[in-house]
């Protein structure tokens, strides 16, 4: 476990990263931070806009500066978005400020609990699944290799993996 101080909950888009972080925040006496809403405030604009007009890239540059941002804050819970695990840089600024825990989904799963998914840019369109699939196979060994703890999420309620959360972080600590 890390010495530095946020719970940095990561995972592919639909994992549950928000709701759970929302909860684990609440249970542990900590802010939950969105890292998604962070960079929204730096853009002005809804993700799916800042995709839109800037694209990608200019979102991953958003996201890391939120992200290091964080550097800042008092010990909090983060949501951090599905993509935070590409730059290497991120990579080591989660390792460096806090415990990674990494909420694993399968890809039908994640399209399943997501529903509309114009907000999300990346799976937006009918070929959802299937980019939804090739995208997490493409990531599952970045989740793994920032991780600390692992939590698989099929089939359980935010309140059963937010338990297992705090469990292990109990147990860490
Ligand atoms: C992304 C995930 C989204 C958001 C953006 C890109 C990704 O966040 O950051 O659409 O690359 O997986 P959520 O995982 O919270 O949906």
């Amino acid at each position: 476990m890390s010495t530095a101080t946020h719970v940095f909950l990561v995972g592919f888009m639909g994992a549950g990263k928000t709701t759970v972080g929302r909860l684990l925040a609440d249970r542990i006496g900590r802010r939950c931070i969105d890292l998604d809403r962070a960079i929204e405030r730096l853009a002005g604009a809804p993700v799916a806009r800042v995709f839109e007009l800037e694209g990608e890239d200019r979102f991953r540059e958003l996201e890391t500066q939120a992200l290091l941002e964080l550097g800042h804050e008092p010990a909090s819970v983060v949501a951090c978005g599905g993509g935070v695990v590409l730059r290497p840089e991120n990579r080591a600024a989660l390792k460096r400020m806090g415990t990674v825990v990494y909420l694993q989904v399968t890809a039908g799963e994640a399209v399943a609990r997501i529903g509309d998914a114009t907000s999300r840019p990346l799976l937006s369109g009918p070929a959802g699944t299937l980019a939804a699939t090739s995208l997490l196979a493409a990531r599952e060994s970045l989740y793994r290799s920032v991780a600390d703890m692992v939590v698989d999420t099929v089939g359980k309620t935010p309140g059963t993996v937010t338990g297992e959360i705090e469990s292990a972080l109990e147990s860490e600590s």
